[in-house]
């Protein structure tokens, strides 16, 4: 970064010019900068800037030789932004200074382009056309992620695994099911992402620094040019005081509320695939390339992926603490804190897209260990809650028939002997209800087949969840499926 300090362009743009006898001692320029984190809004602050011209050239403030004119000058600088040749310079604070200042040194007109704009509105603005683009993103990456979920769900229909309480073995659920769980939480994930768009798809410009403006700003024209519409019926969108417009942050608020809430789900995940790759589980083998060695330990290949996913949460969480608590407390309307915003805001929004692309992309690139799966499922101590349905069929009272499992669970124990293969006396000493079809109870298939509530790990329910989520989220038919007809 450089500039020159004595450039005419900073004279005419800085906002010390006139009142200020000189500029701001080294030390507070480097305090108070915020080009080194803000640069990154540029696109944003052009469109921004581009749509506030054109609705200035419509009121009669710029002619269309100054538009134009301004038009070609951004072209410029955002064609050198992109290329890397252009030099901010952090004697202009700012994105937005500098971009003005820039533009003002080439073009003339540019000095009327800050016309009933204040940095207040227009920092309000390029905020949230920058998040609107960050969340149409990160939820392209979210659906790619319950895809890699449903994925291994198809792939993984019928191998089951335990189901844990307390991480204790409970009752068997198809990995497919597992992997479902999380599917549905990205899905209220992505639903909140949504609401926040929706919040986040406002426009401020035209609040100015606090009060709006003595001229005939067009907002409406503005907004719409800007797509802050309503989605359904194309409605402009302004925001609708001009004190709450340049003050309010709740969206980027929501949004690393969001993100946090996201992270805690990933970080769930991670946990799981982090035990599931122990030898002691066993259940999944994550490819090479998605994981990584030690440094001494030959043998080693670490979850790293998923251990950062885990480790980045407290990050994610912890943006979500800093933004409310530099809200706090603030009174009305713009202090000079809010610019406090951003870093966290950036930090949440490339930690939580990282995060989501890097499980994504290890999740397709792990597969099953079906025969340790079934392995672990084929503890018959996992079916004890169906042997106490059987009685529960037989007309037994279900406190009735958990006190009598349990005491078969605990013969089985003294025996020495799995419970399915107790014999059937012995189950008859605690129950004369038990008779020889007891035995199919412990027919791990035909107890996922009995799953026929909605919701439940059960085959069909899980299969018509599959092929739900296929549909939602326009996955092709797996391969070897035939071509289902259209639902009526
Ligand atoms: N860089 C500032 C921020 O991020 C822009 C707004 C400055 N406004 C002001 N009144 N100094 O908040």
């Amino acid at each position: 970064m450089s500039g020159s300090k004595s450039s005419p362009t900073s004279s005419t743009v800085v906002s010390r010019s006139g009142r200020f006898s000189g500029g701001p001692a080294a030390d507070v320029a480097a305090f108070s900068e915020s080009i080194s984190f803000d640069w990154r809004l540029w696109r944003h602050d052009i469109r921004g800037s581009l749509a506030h011209a054109g609705m200035l050239a419509r009121i009669g403030v710029l002619t269309r030789g100054e538009l134009k004119a301004i038009r070609s000058g951004f072209a410029a600088i955002a064609a050198e932004i992109e290329t890397g040749s252009f030099r901010w310079n952090p004697a202009l604070e700012d994105v937005h200074m500098n971009l003005e200042a820039e533009l003002t040194r080439r073009v003339p007109a540019g000095s009327k382009l800050h016309t009933g704009r204040s940095r207040n509105d227009q920092v309000a603005l390029d905020v949230r056309l920058w998040l609107r683009d960050e969340i149409l993103a990160l939820r392209g990456e979210v659906a790619a992620l319950q895809r890699s979920l449903v994925g291994l769900a198809s792939e993984n229909a019928s191998v089951w695994i335990p189901g844990y309480t307390h991480l204790q073995r409970a009752q068997p659920v198809s990995f497919a099911h597992h992997c479902l769980a999380y599917v549905e939480m990205l899905a209220r994930d992505d639903e909140r992402l949504a609401g926040t768009l929706d919040r986040v798809n406002v426009c401020p410009l035209g609040s100015g620094a606090i009060a709006g403006s003595t001229l005939p700003l067009d907002r409406e024209w503005v907004a719409k040019t800007l797509g802050f519409t309503d989605p359904r019926t194309g409605v402009p969108r302004v925001s609708r005081n001009s004190m709450d417009a340049v003050s309010d942050r709740d969206f980027a608020v929501e949004f690393c509320a969001t993100t946090a809430l996201l992270s805690v789900h990933l970080s769930r995940l991670a946990e799981d695939v982090i035990l599931w790759a122990t030898s002691e589980f066993n259940f999944i083998r994550i490819a090479d390339a998605y994981t990584t060695g030690s440094s001494l330990m030959p043998q080693k290949k670490n979850p790293d992926i998923a251990e950062l996913t885990r480790g980045k949460t407290g990050r994610v969480v912890g943006n979500l603490m800093a933004l409310l608590t530099l809200l706090k407390g603030l009174p009305m309307t713009y202090n000079r804190d809010l610019q406090e915003d951003k870093e966290r805001l950036f930090d949440s929004a490339d930690t939580i897209r990282a995060c989501v692309r890097l499980m994504s992309a290890m999740l397709a690139n792990t597969t099953v260990k079906a025969e340790a799966c079934t392995a672990a499922a084929s503890d018959p101590l996992l079916l004890a809650t169906d042997l106490a349905d059987y009685l529960v069929l037989r007309g037994m009272p279900f406190r009735q028939a958990h006190h009598v499992v349990g005491a078969v669970v605990a013969a089985a124990e003294q025996s020495g002997r799995p419970i399915n293969e107790l014999p059937l006396e012995t189950l008859r000493a605690k129950s004369e209800l038990f008779g020889p079809d007891v035995r199919e109870i412990f027919d791990l298939r035909r107890a996922m087949e009995r799953r026929t509530v909605t919701g439940s790990p059960g085959i069909r329910e899980v299969a018509c969840q599959i092929s739900d989520w296929r549909r939602r989220l326009s996955m092709p038919a797996p391969r070897g499926t035939a071509k289902r007809r259209p639902r009526s």
